[in-house]
């Protein structure tokens, strides 16, 4: 199969869909790989790095798109690479259309196979693609809420960890799932009073369980989150209820009784935020102050560290675009059923219930009839 690597385009992404050693291990099952001339660039990967593994580079995204049976991408497709899809083309990247008609409508019309990294499953049902950029995020949810404690970032002046005779800040962090367990570590780490909100039990014996001594697990509640809340240095919005809009915890009432100068992260800002006041940012403007309170709400939070997130992203995706370059993707889907939950759309018709519900769009199974 020829594999096409196109340079992203969305404005600020600095990942790409697969490093030179994907490439390679694409070449040697016997595919080839057409790559567009600094695609990888931003990650740290040069034009050269693919060349000596085999790949062709060409200088369009055009002739990326007219060479490739199937493309491998990160972001969902912009306008600019939807008009040069062609029908039948396997399109392999984050496509989020439940949030997007516009783009399931383009897509539908454009007549190609779109396999999602979000809906794809694993063996215990978990969402192997979306994990190594939530660990991503919430790592970095620290890293960016410290920075914007300090006072010429609007923020209290505080550093997280203290020093002998000062008392650390006190960090909690709204959801105890793969965001908040990441956000959790690397905030003990540095030395802050951390607190974790759950409202799912299990998680927090675990987190219990597992967390160093400053950290302290507390069953979410309304009352338990705003006691928290006058108290917090930094939050950090983690909470997701899996395919719906995220649950608002904080209100506008509640930012009046927080502390001047505190820092909000809400990274569940990708599906609404967990907080009444925010509103989605970019890595160019990332905040806003509401009464007080820094708001921190960048969308695509990955896309800034853009190396790290490659390598996290493509030791995930390369398995799965192996899989699809060797089999096809209809043998692939037979063997792994949650493989197959990431075939969103073949040929203009739905083949992920959820993605068809969300959009209410009449739903086809894989080697179904229509459902309406
Ligand atoms: N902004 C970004 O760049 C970015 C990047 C990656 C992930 N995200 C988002 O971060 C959010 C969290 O992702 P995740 O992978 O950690 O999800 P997850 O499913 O692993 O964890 C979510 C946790 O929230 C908990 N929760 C649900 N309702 C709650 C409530 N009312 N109070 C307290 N906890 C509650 C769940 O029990 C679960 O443990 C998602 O919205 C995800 O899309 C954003």
């Amino acid at each position: 199969m020829r594999v096409g690597l196109p340079r992203e385009i969305k404005a600020d992404e600095y990942r790409v869909g697969m490093m030179p050693v994907g490439a390679e291990s694409l070449i040697r099952s016997g595919h080839q790989v057409v790559v567009e001339s600094q695609a990888g660039l931003a990650s740290g990967f040069s034009d050269d790095d693919y060349r000596q593994v085999g790949a062709t580079i060409v200088g369009s995204p055009r002739e990326v798109f007219d060479q490739a049976e199937m493309i491998v991408k990160v972001k969902e497709p912009q306008p600019g690479e939807i008009s040069l899809f062609r029908r039948g083309q396997i399109i392999f990247t984050y496509f989020h259309f439940a949030a997007s008609r516009a783009l399931m409508q383009a897509c539908i019309d454009s007549g190609i196979v779109a396999i999602a990294y979000e809906t794809i499953r694993d063996r215990k049902g978990g969402l192997p693609l979306l994990t190594p950029m939530s660990e991503v995020a919430g790592k970095m949810s620290i890293q960016e809420g410290a920075k914007y404690l300090e006072k010429p970032m609007m923020g209290r002046g505080i550093l997280l960890g203290g020093v002998p005779g000062v008392a650390p800040a006190h960090v909690v962090i709204l959801g105890g799932g793969v965001v908040g367990t990441q956000a959790a570590k690397v905030a003990a780490g540095l030395g802050a009073n951390v607190i974790i909100m759950d409202i799912n039990l299990e998680r927090l014996r675990y987190l219990d369980d597992v967390m160093p001594a400053n950290v302290h697990t507390i069953f979410s509640d309304a009352h338990t989150v705003r006691e928290h809340l006058l108290l917090a240095d930094l939050v950090i919005g983690a909470v997701l209820i899996p395919g719906a809009t995220a649950p608002r915890l904080v209100s506008r009432a509640d930012l009046s009784a927080m502390k001047n100068g505190s820092v909000i992260v809400d990274v569940a800002i990708d599906q609404g935020g967990c907080v009444e006041t925010s509103r989605p940012t970019t890595h160019q403007q990332p905040t806003f102050v509401v009464e007080g309170v820094v708001h921190y709400c960048v969308t695509n939070m990955p896309g800034a560290v853009g190396r790290t997130s490659t390598i996290a992203l493509c030791n995930a995706t390369l398995p799965y675009a192996l899989r699809i370059a060797n089999k096809g993707y209809e043998r692939a889907a037979t063997e792994d059923a949650g493989f197959a939950e990431g075939i969103n759309l073949v040929a203009g018709r739905v083949r992920n219930r959820a993605v068809a519900e969300s959009l209410n769009l009449p739903y086809e199974p894989l080697g179904g009839g229509i459902k309406p």
